[in-house]
């Protein structure tokens, strides 16, 4: 086992001074590679903030992060976009899709972004349609696709890269409950090949015995709860 992700005493208030709202308070994590956590918790309780920070896209008032055994520089947006580009994913809730290319378009566009070279881009953009069943959908725009395949363009342009780190903020949220579940087993499965460490966020406890651990967020702190994973899954 390796440990991927790594955060210690985390802290995040948003505003200054009397104003000063603290959100998370004490946040230590550690998340090995390959392994699929799930993190709960009431609105209002931290988890985008969470995420946001996990993903270099927020600075943190207090704490660490390391990722890969590396202590992020918040201070470097040099080093943040380093890291965003080459260790990180995303899945959001709406897919945000550039509205005016094809799907391999968008994907193209990631990939180049990247630094992906031609031949290995055309490797993985075949593989991840494939693998992802949207082979019938590379020429479309994504205004003529569902909700559920828009997502699972979204799944594989977060992979393309080869994270090592796919962070979801509520995948499913715009998704009834089939195509949700669906979004989550294919995030599950790309991680799991990967050997990337999932951390997804949701509000739908139908979800959580999928995944190997459930992280619980309230009153500023991450605990772990047990989780109701199926042995035999
Ligand atoms: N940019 C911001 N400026 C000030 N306060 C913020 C900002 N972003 C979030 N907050 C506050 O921080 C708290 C946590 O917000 P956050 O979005 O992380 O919660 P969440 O758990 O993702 O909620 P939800 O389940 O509704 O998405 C909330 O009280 C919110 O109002
Ligand atoms: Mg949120």
């Amino acid at each position: 086992m390796s440990t991927v992700l790594e955060c210690r005493k985390l802290a995040k208030h948003y505003g200054e001074g009397d104003l000063a709202e603290p959100v998370l308070r004490e946040v230590t994590l550690h998340v090995q590679r390959g392994e699929a956590c799930v993190l709960i918790g009431p609105s209002g309780s931290g988890k985008t903030t969470l995420l946001s920070i996990l993903g270099c896209l927020l600075t943190p008032s207090g704490g660490e992060l390391h990722i890969a055994g590396e202590r992020v520089n918040f201070g470097s947006l040099r080093a943040l976009g380093e890291l965003r580009r080459t260790r990180l994913g995303f899945v959001f809730q709406h897919a945000q899709l550039l509205p005016f290319l094809s799907v391999e378009e968008n994907l193209r566009v990631v990939g180049r972004n990247a630094g992906l070279e031609r031949v290995a881009l055309n490797g993985r953009i075949n593989m991840l349609m494939q693998r992802l069943g949207l082979e019938a959908m590379r020429g479309k725009k994504p205004d003529k696709l569902s909700g559920g395949q828009r997502q699972r363009v979204a799944i594989a342009r977060a992979m393309l890269h080869e994270p090592s780190i796919l962070l979801a903020d509520e995948p499913t949220a715009a998704l009834d409950w089939h195509n949700g579940e669906n979004v989550v087993d294919m995030l599950i499965a790309q991680a799991r090949e990967a050997r990337a460490a999932l951390i997804v966020v949701t509000h739908d406890t139908r979800l959580l015995p999928k995944f190997d651990r459930v992280l619980s967020i309230a009153d500023g702190c991450v605990k772990e709860t047990p989780t109701l994973k199926p042995h035999a899954n």
